[in-house]
């Protein structure tokens, strides 16, 4: 029971005992209400059987007895007990009452408690006492026995035990209530824990705050903390290494890129030469493109977290980078435009914030055929910037547009690129705690890339 719940193995430690204790204390109480409520009943026993001795008197010469109305109106409850009395002379002479009341074995003037059974079968307690009469020189024994049903006196040993009965399964129930409760409110700094490393992405490496933790489990969380800042080293070493390779790669790709234009210019008679140096000057293109995506990537994952705080100017940004793009725009036949909300400030990292928009609308213009239409737009919305690219191309199909954010995975064969543009996008967002969704064109045809990017003021 409760094997998988530290809350229940908790509770059941607690109330075991508790409920151990409630029991004996019960059973206690119980015997002490019965002897309560026993000397109560014999107690009224005795006085009965003492009126109906007293009133025991000669009459000419004989005994006779009347049997006094206070005897029997001792025994008087809600509970109508019966009560039976005898009263007998010497030579079992009945003066008054019922000859089947049994009488104990043996009655002395000192008065005998006892139970017995009546002729119906029902319990009853009793008691019993000889009184000597004395007239005359004359001596006359007479025994008087008083009975009654035990309604009364079991009423009265739950009447007793009730209140005590009902303060201990009170305690239990409060005791069981305060301790869950309790316990709730306890767990939850490990619930915390919980969520803090459920909610991380992979690229969240930043260890678990201890500081409001108990401080039982503060070895738990800084043994996980240890291993999150391992594993924060080894992704740190395989990111530098990829960054320290496409640096090395940049500068002899620079050259031979270099090497190659030099040979194309000097020598073009040959036209199978021409060729093949038009071929290398193209390889040697796309290995410097994805050279630089790669270090692009590599600075991206290893960009501080959302806590980079430059305040970005989105309008100005964004500007900036149609600039640029603007040229190619033109030599693609497409219309590239702008609908940018003044005053947005962002925060991130400004060169990779610049990126992610490059690489949005550098896709845009590749993938929009000639004659279409690109469009930046800008809008506050809450605590987040929203940048959308808008373009009215051929759009992705609902299926790939998950898979063109996995590395290197490409849609459209016949455009040339890395199939890192998108990851790189989605990488910087997450970065700066933003998000990236590719939806189709309400319109029609098309892509609508949205980024939703945290406010200054909101972040900060
Ligand atoms: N605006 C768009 N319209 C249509 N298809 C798109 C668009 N943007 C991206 N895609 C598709 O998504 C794929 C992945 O894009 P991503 O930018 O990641 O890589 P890429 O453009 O192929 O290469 P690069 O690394 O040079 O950007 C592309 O190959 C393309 O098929
Ligand atoms: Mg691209």
């Amino acid at each position: 029971m409760f094997s998988g719940s530290l809350r229940g193995r908790l509770l059941w430690w607690l109330l075991l005992p508790l409920a151990a204790f409630v029991s004996i204390s019960a059973v206690i109480s119980y015997r002490f209400a019965q002897t309560t409520a026993d000397v109560m009943q014999d107690n009224a026993l005795l006085s009965s059987m003492r009126i109906i001795g007293e009133d025991i008197d000669w009459d000419n010469g004989s005994v006779s007895i009347q049997i006094p109305p206070a005897a029997l109106e001792l025994f008087e409850s809600p509970e109508q007990d019966s009560v039976f009395y005898r009263v007998e002379a010497s030579g079992h002479r009945l003066l008054a009452g019922s000859p089947d009341l049994t009488l104990p074995t043996h009655v002395s003037d000192r008065p005998t408690l006892y139970s017995t059974r009546l002729g119906d079968g029902r319990e009853a307690r009793a008691v019993a006492y000889v009184r000597q009469l004395y007239d005359s020189g004359r001596t006359e024994e007479v025994i008087v026995a008083v009975a009654k049903t035990e309604g009364s006196r079991d009423a009265m040993v739950w009447r007793l035990l009730r209140p005590q009965l009902s303060s201990e399964v009170l305690t239990l129930v409060l005791a069981m209530v305060f301790v869950y409760l309790g316990l709730t409110f306890e767990l939850l700094p490990l619930m915390k824990v919980k969520d803090d490393v459920a909610d991380r992405n992979a690229s969240q490496l930043e260890p678990i705050r201890v500081a409001r933790l108990h401080v039982e489990l503060r070895p738990i969380v800084e043994a996980i903390n240890q291993c999150i800042a391992r594993m924060g080293q080894q992704a740190a070493t395989q990111r530098q290494f990829i960054s320290d390779a496409a640096h090395q790669l940049r500068t002899p790709l620079a050259l031979l890129a270099a090497q190659i234009q030099f040979a194309r210019q000097r020598d073009n008679r040959d036209a199978s030469l021409a060729e093949a140096l038009a071929g290398m000057h193209k390889s040697s293109r796309k290995l410097t493109t994805l050279t630089n995506k790669l270090l692009l990537l590599a600075q991206a994952e290893s960009a501080a977290p959302s806590n980079a705080r430059e305040r970005i100017d989105l309008s100005a940004l964004i500007a900036g980078v149609l600039e640029e793009l603007i040229a190619f725009a033109q030599s693609r036949e497409i219309d590239l435009g702008a609908e940018l909300e003044d005053g947005l400030y962002v925060t991130g990292d400004e060169a990779l914030t610049a990126a992610l928009v490059t690489n949005l609308v550098d896709n845009a213009l590749r993938y929009t055929q000639a004659g279409g239409h690109v469009t930046v737009h800008t809008q506050r919305r809450g605590d987040m910037a929203i940048v959308r690219v808008i373009d009215n191309g051929p759009g992705i199909r609902a299926e790939a547009r998950e898979r063109v954010f996995e590395r290197f995975y490409r849609a459209s064969g016949h455009v040339e690129g890395t199939g890192l543009g998108l990851p790189i996008v989605r990488e910087i967002a997450h970065r700066q705690g933003g998000t990236v969704r590719l939806e189709s064109n309400d319109g029609g045809a098309g892509l609508v890339a949205t980024v939703e990017m945290r406010l200054w003021m909101a972040a900060n």
